[in-house]
C-alpha cells in the first residue's frame, strides 16, 4: 500500500501516551520517521521502543514545551539525527477542570504556559527549520473547549481558543514558505487526560450532548492528523477540523416518539 508520509521526519510533542502516541503510531505506519517528544522521558523511551518493535522508525527525546532551553535541546537532537524536519504536531498539553472563581494565577499560568506558549515556542522553532528546508506541515491540537464555554475550562479553554487564532496567523504568514498550518479540535476523547479532567457529571453531559453518544478514540484523531500532514490536504490551510462526534454541530436533540401503532 502507498505510504502517505514516506520519507518524512515528524515531531509529535506529548506523544508518550494518549492522542500523541496514537498519532505517532499512525505516522510510523504511513512511513514517517517519528520523534516521540515528551516531558516524561521514561514513557517516551518506552513508546519509541514500542514503535520500533512494530517495525516503525522512531526516536525519543525529552522536552518540556514550556521551556525554551529544553526546546532548543530537542531541536538539536532531531537535527543531529535527521538533519531536517518536515512535520510538527503540537499535541503536548495538560487538562484542567477548575471553576473560574477558584482558578489561581499559578494554575492559569501553568496551563497557558504549556498549552499555548509551549505550542507557540515549539511551532516557531520548527517553522524556522521548515523555512530552511523549503516547506512543511504543522498541526496544532486545539479543543472543543476552545470554541464553547464549558464548566471548569477557564484557563484550558482560553489557551485552546488562543491556539486556534495563532494557527490562523501562522497560516497567513507561513504560506509563502510552503508551510501548511491547521488545527484539529478534538471533542471528548478517551485518554488518561479525560480520566483526570472528566468527572461523572462531565461524562454524562458529554454523552447527552454528542449526537454520536460516545467518546472518540485517540485513533480517530490520528486518522485526521495523517490526512492533514499528507499531500491530500495541500489546499487545506488555516482550518480547524473538529473531530468530535458532532458535538459542535448539535443544537436541539431529542428522540422522536414512536409512531402510534396502526
Ligand atoms: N482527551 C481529550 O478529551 C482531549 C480533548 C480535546 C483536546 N485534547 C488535547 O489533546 C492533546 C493530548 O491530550 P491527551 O488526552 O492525549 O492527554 P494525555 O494527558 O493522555 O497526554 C498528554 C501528554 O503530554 C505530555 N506533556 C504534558 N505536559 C508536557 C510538557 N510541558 N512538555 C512535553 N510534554 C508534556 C504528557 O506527559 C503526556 O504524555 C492535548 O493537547 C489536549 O489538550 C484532548
Amino acid at each position: 500500500m502507498n505510504q502517505r508520509l514516506a520519507g518524512k521526519v515528524a515531531l509529535v510533542t506529548g506523544s508518550a501516551r494518549g492522542i500523541g502516541l496514537a498519532i505517532a503510531r499512525a505516522f510510523a505506519r504511513e512511513g514517517a520517521s517519528v520523534v516521540i517528544a515528551d516531558v516524561n522521558e521514561a514513557s517516551a523511551e518506552e513508546a519509541a521502543s514500542g514503535l520500533l518493535r512494530e517495525g516503525g522508525r522512531a526516536m525519543a527525546v525529552a522536552v518540556d514545551v514550556a521551556d525554551p532551553t529544553s526546546i532548543a535541546g530537542m531541536m538539536e537532537a532531531i537535527l543531529r539525527r535527521h538533519g531536517r524536519l518536515d512535520i510538527l504536531v503540537n499535541n503536548a498539553g495538560v487538562g484542567g477542570n477548575t471553576p473560574f472563581l477558584e482558578t489561581s494565577l499559578a494554575d492559569w499560568n501553568r496551563i497557558i504556559g504549556i498549552n499555548l506558549t509551549g505550542a507557540f515556542l515549539v511551532a516557531q522553532a520548527c517553522a524556522r527549520e521548515m523555512v530552511r528546508v523549503g516547506g512543511g506541515k504543522i498541526v496544532n491540537i486545539a479543543s472543543l473547549s476552545g470554541q464553547r464555554g464549558g464548566n471548569g475550562r477557564a484557563a484550558y479553554g482560553a489557551a485552546k481558543a488562543g491556539l486556534e487564532l495563532l494557527t490562523k496567523v501562522m497560516a497567513v504568514e507561513l504560506a509563502e514558505h510552503n508551510i501548511n498550518v491547521n488545527n484539529i479540535a478534538p471533542g471528548a476523547i478517551e485518554t488518561e487526560m479525560a480520566k483526570f479532567a472528566h468527572d461523572e457529571a462531565t461524562r454524562a453531559a458529554y454523552n447527552y450532548l454528542i449526537p454520536m453518544t460516545r467518546y472518540g478514540t485517540p485513533e480517530e484523531i490520528a486518522d485526521a492528523a495523517v490526512f492533514l500532514c499528507s499531500d491530500e490536504s495541500r489546499y487545506v490551510h488555516g482550518h480547524t477540523l473538529n473531530v468530535d462526534g458532532g458535538f459542535r454541530a448539535a443544537g436541539l436533540m431529542f428522540k422522536r416518539a414512536a409512531p402510534p401503532a396502526a
